[in-house]
């Protein structure tokens, strides 16, 4: 039987260089946490039962965060945080008497995929390793922990920047901060972690000296894709891993036979499904969950914000935005208009500037529009939710829907049209 996985993911940290009022694991990335990424990840692997985060700074907030979004994630509380050896101590007491691996890793790195964790799992257990370190080789490893070897190649320790000689500053091997280890053989290294170095900190990397002095199997598993243990420390970084995960989706979307006119300018949510042939013109956002089918034209300038599922050749052009709406194939939403919490049945076409309006203020209540197969609204009509617009009616351009309009008819609100004959002349000043 296959071995249990819980892991510890260090959360503590102060985050100081992001300069905001947000905890550093809760800022965002197609608005989704930095935190998520990572849990979601671990979880994606099918093979870790329980993850324990170790929190610190603004503890609450984080705590609250994971408590609403997963089930099998425990907060453990670091306070005063003396360094990452001393942050995985805290689950220590959760896991006595565990007999399965523990995976180790920081809860700032979003890039990292479970197809990576999973062959870091796969090269751990194949080797038979009591411990193995995620390293990366990167060109410049300035502030990392070098992996440092001795004359056969074997892993030796894991020496942080403070802490190393000229000749292991050139080491261009570097500690991604990630772990997966036997605890049972391994555990007891928590037991002795001490401050004799630099930063006079409890160092987590300390369990990889610990091991090999015991005789222990420790090694290094090194990553193919330096990039995937990317930290976020700053602002300039958030907006830089975002960008490769932007990228990564849409290498996805072109590969899977979406046409993306410039992916420079285009954002789609990891979470999004788009299937051949549709065709996403320029500055377009699509964010959260969606699905979108084949065929369908979308933008420029359109925006998709979550819970949107689109049939065959649905056209969503620009200055459209659209949220928690399912359309039918053939149906058109061409220029100009907000379609939220809304169901639009096939070929039904959507004036320009039509506005399904949802929301009101003093209740905070939402609401639902219906709109039937082959119904049109025309340009400049807002239809205050509930509302339910039958097959094949109309709206008059320039309305305001109330109320449900029956099949194959006509809804229209419009003051009489008046005109003035000589207004021009009446007005003129000579
Ligand atoms: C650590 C590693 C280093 C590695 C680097 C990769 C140690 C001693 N060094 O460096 O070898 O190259 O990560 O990024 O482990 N944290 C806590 N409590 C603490 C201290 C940190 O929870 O008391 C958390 C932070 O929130 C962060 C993670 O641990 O998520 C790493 O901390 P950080 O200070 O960034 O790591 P370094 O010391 O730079
Ligand atoms: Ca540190």
């Amino acid at each position: 039987m296959e071995k249990a996985i819980k892991s510890i993911i260090l959360a503590a940290g102060k985050g100081t260089r992001m300069k905001s009022q947000t905890p550093k694991v809760l800022h965002q990335i197609f608005n989704k946490e930095l935190l998520g990424y990572v849990i979601d990840a671990l979880n994606n692997t099918g093979k870790v039962e329980e993850n324990y985060i170790i929190v610190g700074h603004c503890a609450q907030q984080v705590e609250e965060y994971v408590k609403q979004n997963y089930k099998n994630v425990k907060c453990r509380l670091q306070s005063p945080q003396q360094g990452t050896g001393h942050a995985a101590l805290q689950a220590y007491d959760d896991l006595k008497g565990f007999d399965g691996e523990v995976i180790i890793l920081n809860g700032d790195i979003p890039l990292l995929t479970t197809e990576t964790l999973d062959k870091f799992i796969e090269e751990h257990r194949k080797n038979n390793n009591a411990l193995t370190v995620m390293s990366a080789i990167i060109d410049d490893p300035t502030n990392y922990g070098r992996i440092v070897r001795d004359n056969n190649g074997d892993l030796k320790a894991i020496v942080e920047e403070k802490d190393t000689t000229d000749e292991q500053k050139k080491i261009k091997e570097i500690n991604t901060g990630a772990y997966i280890l036997d605890w049972a053989k391994v555990h007891e290294a928590f037991l002795h972690f001490d401050t004799n170095n630099a930063q006079h900190e409890y160092y987590l990397t300390d369990i990889v000296k610990w091991a090999i002095t015991k005789g222990l199997k420790a090694r290094s598993y090194i990553l193919e894709n330096s990039e995937e243990s990317f930290g976020i420390n700053s602002k300039k970084q958030l907006a830089e891993a975002a960008k490769i995960l932007k990228n990564r989706v849409l290498d996805k979307l072109l590969d899977d036979g979406v046409t993306i006119v410039d992916p420079d300018t285009t954002y789609i949510s990891p979470q999004t499904e788009i299937e051949p042939d549709t065709i996403i013109y320029p500055c377009t956002y699509i964010e959260g969950k969606n699905k979108i089918g084949k065929g369908c034209k979308i933008g420029p300038f359109a925006r998709l914000r979550g819970d949107v599922q689109l049939g065959e050749g649905v056209k969503i052009g620009n200055f459209v935005e659209i949220k928690k709406t399912t359309i039918k194939d053939h149906t058109n939403v061409c220029h100009l208009s907000y379609v939220g919490d809304s169901t639009l049945g096939s070929s039904v076409n959507i004036g320009a500037g039509t506005i399904t309006a949802n929301y009101n203020h003093i209740t905070k209540e939402k609401f639902r529009t219906i709109i039937d197969d082959n119904a049109s609204t025309g340009s400049n009509s807002v239809i205050v939710a509930p509302a339910h617009i039958g097959e094949n009616a109309s709206i008059g351009a320039g309305s305001v829907i109330s109320k449900d309009i029956e099949a194959n008819a006509l809804g229209l609100t419009r003051a009489p049209l008046k005109v003035l004959k000589g207004w021009f002349n009446r007005l003129k000043k000579d």
